[in-house]
């Protein structure tokens, strides 16, 4: 498979080695950026033969079969489009794109292409959430009753100096959309479809444009329901996940990846045997990471099928953050047919606006 890196900053370098731990089956072929300098600096220490700053030009030189799109998320679907023209796959960083609109524009222009639209989401790919999910698919488990999910990393102020960080035009949210997002996005893959989602989301502490941090109540069709945390507040950092199932709880705690040791289970008296030996017999050994779903990318472009995550489970992913952000600047309760075209939260994840003022970046300076 050959593959090119657009936006060659500090992600595209997890991806350059991830894709270097998968040996033969990847030819890194050209590493584009705006910024030649960048781009030229970064191909030399990955080993990248062509370096550039024209995405369509590139294409058209190198001819990859698959493009990484590393760039910040203000540029995610202009990038994926030109791609996907030339008649590439995309692998799309996450959030995907910054509106729901423009994840419709997305999945449009990857119908159009006949072309595959992946996203990242990599703590779906770690041994322990693919056990998880084929437990709780087989009813090992039995119904899940309650959950958690908390992402409470920190950021100090300073973070925010990257200048696309911290603002809904470049970002498109705060730690609901950029960093919650994968803890959402596991929940989700595990519990499925969300029906309604009630929440608040505060700028508590940083010069920042969107909210510092968001809570939510979120409930599933399944029956299930779960307590959703956001947050750059929170100097104890962590990345938590609990399913309370009828017959055991399943933790996940780390914090940017987990291994087998990051996994807890506890199962109801009486079902320890039953709950305990599908655990330990499940897929073992391979931690979640860029590396673990490039694999699964690969192996789904090679044997002709759709690469994961698909853009439909990735849409009800954004959906969720979505709803948060709708729930939150409206003070009331959100289900999934209130997020259409017609609403404001389609064309923008603030939708008419958090009820605090943005400050423009010069008068914060
Ligand atoms: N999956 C994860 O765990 C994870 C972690 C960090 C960041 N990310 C995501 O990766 C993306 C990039 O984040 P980052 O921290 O690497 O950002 P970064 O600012 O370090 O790098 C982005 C690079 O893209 C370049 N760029 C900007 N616009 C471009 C364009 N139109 N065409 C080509 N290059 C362009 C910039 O010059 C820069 O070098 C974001 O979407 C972010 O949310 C994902």
């Amino acid at each position: 498979m050959r593959v090119a890196l657009v936006g060659t900053g500090t992600i595209a370098g997890i991806h350059a080695e991830a894709l270097r731990g998968l040996g033969d089956r990847v030819d890194l072929v050209a590493g584009v950026d705006v910024d030649g300098t960048l781009a030229r600096s970064f191909c030399r220490a990955h080993g990248i033969p062509y370096a550039g700053t024209d995405l369509a030009d590139v294409l058209d030189r190198t001819r990859p079969d698959l493009v990484h799109v590393c760039t910040p998320p203000g540029a995610h679907l202009e990038a994926a489009r030109t791609a996907l023209a030339y008649g590439a796959h995309v692998l799309v960083e996450k959030p995907p794109t910054l509106t729901l609109r423009q994840f419709a524009e997305l999945e449009a222009a990857s119908s159009h292409s006949g072309r595959h639209v992946a996203a990242v989401f990599q703590h779906r790919f770690g041994s322990g959430a693919r056990r998880l999910r084929a437990l709780h698919d087989a009813g090992v488990l039995g119904r899940p009753l309650l959950a958690v999910c908390h992402t409470t990393w920190y950021r100090s102020q300073e973070y925010f100096d990257v200048p696309w960080r911290g603002r809904w035009d470049t970002e498109g949210g705060g730690p609901t959309m950029g960093h919650g997002i994968h803890q959402m996005d596991l929940l989700l893959a595990i519990l499925g479809e969300w029906t309604q989602v009630s929440a608040v989301a505060r700028r508590q502490a940083r010069d920042v444009d969107t909210e510092d941090l968001s809570l939510a109540h979120v409930s599933f069709a399944n029956g299930c329901v779960a307590s959703v945390v956001n947050s750059v507040l929170s100097p104890r950092e962590q990345s938590y996940l609990r399913f309370d199932f009828a017959k055991a709880t399943i933790e996940l705690t780390h914090l940017y990846g987990y291994g087998e040791d990051a996994w807890r289970v506890t199962p109801v008296p009486g079902h320890e045997e039953e709950v305990l030996s599908a655990w330990h017999g499940g897929e073992r050994g391979v931690p979640s990471g860029h590396k673990a779903q490039f694999a699964a990318v690969l192996d789904a472009l090679t044997s002709g099928g759709r690469p994961p995550v698909t853009l439909a489970e990735a849409r009800r992913t954004m959906r969720l953050v979505a709803a948060i952000y709708a729930s939150a600047f409206t003070g009331r309760p959100i289900g999934a047919a209130d997020l259409g075209p017609g609403s404001d939260f389609y064309e923008r994840m603030q939708g008419a606006g958090p009820p605090w003022r943005i400050v423009a970046r010069q008068e914060v300076a």
